[in-house]
């Protein structure tokens, strides 16, 4: 009998979890990071049959990419799995994607470009950006074409080792900042990137409403491939976690520059920071920089307060002119009680007239 019991209890616990399995989000499987070039595939698994497949990066279609083909989608009915597939990755394929409106989880992209970035400031010099260890059949560029026109009436700035042919930047000046190319031989190139210092900006203070969304945007001098770290509450994001939404500033084309949290309590209140380093190995504080912003929440009544205090106004206004007005008419009827006797003197004269008639 308590076996059996038992044997019940367990069939009801499977049921419990086979539901609970049912309810279960999608999940994703796929590359995290692809180099720009390369083909990439992401699979969004335990679909159900009723389920809209709907691809989306950061919350927008990719209907302009799909009909071009840049990107397909390929979606077998009956196996619960949707792929979505590049033959070639691009920098803006870089985001969150989603496989149906409903899912809740996201799958982050991140396309890695074969581009060496180095920062340029003054304690920086020389900085040297190493070929191939070739002295010769080195050919250096900038901006795709010759250092020598490149950097015309500069090339003070620059110099090619002999040895090693390492190019080095000798002066922080800003016509040293640039893309450089080494090319060896025909089909094998390195990239550089010589950037200034990047910087970080956010207002002093950012007032939101108890129940509003916080917006921000990490503002300042950045070059794409940037990468952007946040502080909000006592955790980092560096990716959307929860109710903190890390996404992309379409206008700059920096991912992780936008934070957005919803629903925004009173003990959000405190400081909110970025941080944006082009390599977070990088022991040196002048490659990085910070912005701090102290965010205030307005109690959702504050904005209520003048207005209710209109209304309190305007009530004991009509109150006030309620009772004068009442005041008035008892001072005008006691009033007209004591004018009586000069309209109702008539009256006798009416009677003594018609008793005259009589
Ligand atoms: C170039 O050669 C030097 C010594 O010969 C070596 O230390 C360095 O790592 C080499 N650099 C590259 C990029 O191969
Ligand atoms: C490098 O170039 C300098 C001047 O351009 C020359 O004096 C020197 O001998 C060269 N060194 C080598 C190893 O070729
Ligand atoms: C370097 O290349 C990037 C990407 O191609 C481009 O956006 C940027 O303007 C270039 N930098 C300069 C200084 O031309
Ligand atoms: C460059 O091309 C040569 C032959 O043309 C080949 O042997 C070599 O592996 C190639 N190098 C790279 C880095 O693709
Ligand atoms: C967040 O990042 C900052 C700077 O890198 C670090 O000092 C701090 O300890 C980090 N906080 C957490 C909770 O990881
Ligand atoms: C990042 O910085 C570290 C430490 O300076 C360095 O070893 C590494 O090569 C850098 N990574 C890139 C991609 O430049």
């Amino acid at each position: 009998m308590e076996r059996r019991a038992a044997f019940v209890l367990l069939g009801l616990l499977y049921l419990a979890v086979g539901t609970l399995v049912t309810v279960q989000a999608v999940t994703y499987s796929g590359p995290v990071v692809v180099r720009e070039g390369q083909g990439w595939e992401i699979e969004c698994n335990d679909l159900k049959d009723d389920d809209h497949i709907r691809w989306t990066r950061n919350g927008q279609t990719l209907e302009p990419e799909l009909s071009s083909g840049q990107l397909v989608v390929l979606s077998k009915a009956g196996t619960g799995t949707s792929k979505l597939s590049a033959t070639q990755a691009t920098e803006s394929h870089d985001g969150d994607y989603k496989c149906t409106s409903e899912s809740a989880e996201s799958f982050h992209l991140s396309i890695y470009f074969d581009i060496k970035i180095r920062v340029l400031t003054p304690k920086d010099v020389p900085l040297v950006l190493e070929c191939a260890n070739k002295s010769d059949k080195v050919q250096w560029q900038k901006e795709k074409t010759p250092l020598s026109t490149a950097l015309a009436g500069n090339e003070d700035i620059v110099k090619i080792d002999n040895e090693t042919g390492s190019l080095e930047i000798l002066k922080d000046k800003e016509e040293a900042y640039g893309n450089y190319t080494c090319k060896v031989s025909a089909n094998s190139t390195i990239e550089y990137r010589v950037v200034p210092r990047p910087t970080a900006h956010l207002a002093e203070s950012t007032s939101v409403v108890e129940g509003e969304k916080l917006h921000l945007v990490c503002g300042g001098k950045q070059s794409p491939g940037i990468k952007v770290s946040w502080t909000f509450g006592d955790q980092n994001y560096t990716r959307s976690k929860g109710r903190v939404k890390i996404s992309k500033d379409t206008e700059r084309g920096i991912y992780g520059a936008v934070l957005i949290v919803d629903n925004i309590e009173m003990n959000d209140r405190g400081n909110v920071i970025c941080r944006v380093s082009y390599n977070w190995s990088d022991p040196d504080a002048e490659h990085s920089s910070e912005a701090e912003t102290f965010l205030r929440v307005k109690d959702k009544l504050a904005a209520l307060w003048p207005f209710l205090g209109i209304c309190a106004e305007v009530v004991i206004l009509c109150a006030i002119i309620l009772v004068y007005e009442k005041k008035r008419n008892k001072a005008e009827l006691e009033e007209s009680d004591t004018d009586q006797s000069p309209d109702t003197k008539p009256t006798p004269n009416k009677e003594s007239d018609v008793r005259q008639r009589k």
